[in-house]
């Protein structure tokens, strides 16, 4: 049976509900279609009430483009490397997951020279309250920079890193391993990126990676990218989305930023996430 997709935006400034799909099928090319335009239309869909298995999972996000394996892999789902696992979860004392990943706002992986198109996670097990993600809409944060702003940024490139001080262990967990961080570098991206698929420009700096830029003095990059946070970080271009147990969320990273938000680690939070490769920012 052919599914009807409807597309039910979530706020003014991003995010769009898909109502009708059942990700755990094969999608007929139409309303694959469909969901490519609502996602370059609304940067994040939300699927609720998805029942997917890993291998569903990823053969959802592959109909974008080739699956990004993490750095990290200790994280990585057994069997399955395309997916983090993002979760509390404890097994023998050991962390199966990635626990406190991104809280803080940023794009994902942008400290790699060809940053992901996007990332589709998925919510096996949610706390109650808390935990919800941030989304930012980098279009709209562009467009509102003043022109004098937006004439200082122009041609401008900035340097992108992983940043180990986020490391701090929680409860025991070691989320960068000397070897790892041994093989960390620093790449550099457009402060304002053009957008492959729309053509529109985007903000694509983020306070999670973005470490400075390239030909201004330290300080004077801090300054101009301290500016740059504090005029993303304003509700306006926010949506969150409050999790509900087996929501699937697909959000651009080339145009958006994302921020986990905290929770009692007394509930478990027990996510899945693929990451579709991208190009390389332009
Ligand atoms: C992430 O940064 O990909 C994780 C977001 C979340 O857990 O809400």
């Amino acid at each position: 049976m052919e599914m009807t997709l409807d597309v039910r935006p979530l706020s003014p400034a991003l995010g769009a509900e898909v109502v009708g799909a059942d990700l755990s099928r094969p999608l007929s090319d139409d309303a694959f279609a469909c969901i490519k335009r609502a996602h370059l239309d609304h940067c994040v869909l939300v699927f609720r009430d998805q029942h997917l298995t890993p291998a569903q999972h990823i053969a959802f996000s592959r109909r974008f483009g080739d699956l990004h394996i993490h750095m990290l892999e200790q994280y990585l789902m057994e069997d399955h490397p395309e997916i983090l696992v993002l979760s509390n979860v404890r097994q023998g004392g050991r962390a199966i997951g990635f626990e406190d990943a991104g809280r803080y706002w940023h794009s994902d992986v942008t400290y790699e020279e060809v940053p992901p198109l996007g990332s589709l996670l998925y919510g096996v097990e949610v706390p109650p309250e808390g935990g919800d993600t941030l989304f930012a809409n980098m279009y709209a944060a562009y467009e509102a920079l003043d022109a004098a702003t937006k004439r200082r940024v122009a041609g401008l490139r900035a340097r992108h890193r992983y940043n180990i001080d986020r490391r701090r262990p929680r409860r025991g967990t070691i989320h960068v391993t000397d070897e790892q961080a041994a093989k960390i570098r620093e790449v550099s991206h457009p402060v304002v990126r053009t957008h492959p698929e729309s053509g529109r420009k985007a903000l694509y700096v983020n306070p999670g990676f973005t470490v400075g830029i390239e030909g201004l003095a330290e300080t004077d990059g801090a300054a101009l990218l301290a500016e740059l946070f504090d005029h993303i970080d304003d509700a306006r271009f926010q949506y969150r989305h409050i999790w509900r147990q087996r929501d699937l969320v697909f959000w651009d990273n080339r145009c958006v930023m994302h921020h986990a938000t905290d929770y009692d680690p007394v509930h478990t939070r027990h996510m899945l996430r693929t990451t579709v490769k991208g190009d390389r920012p332009v």
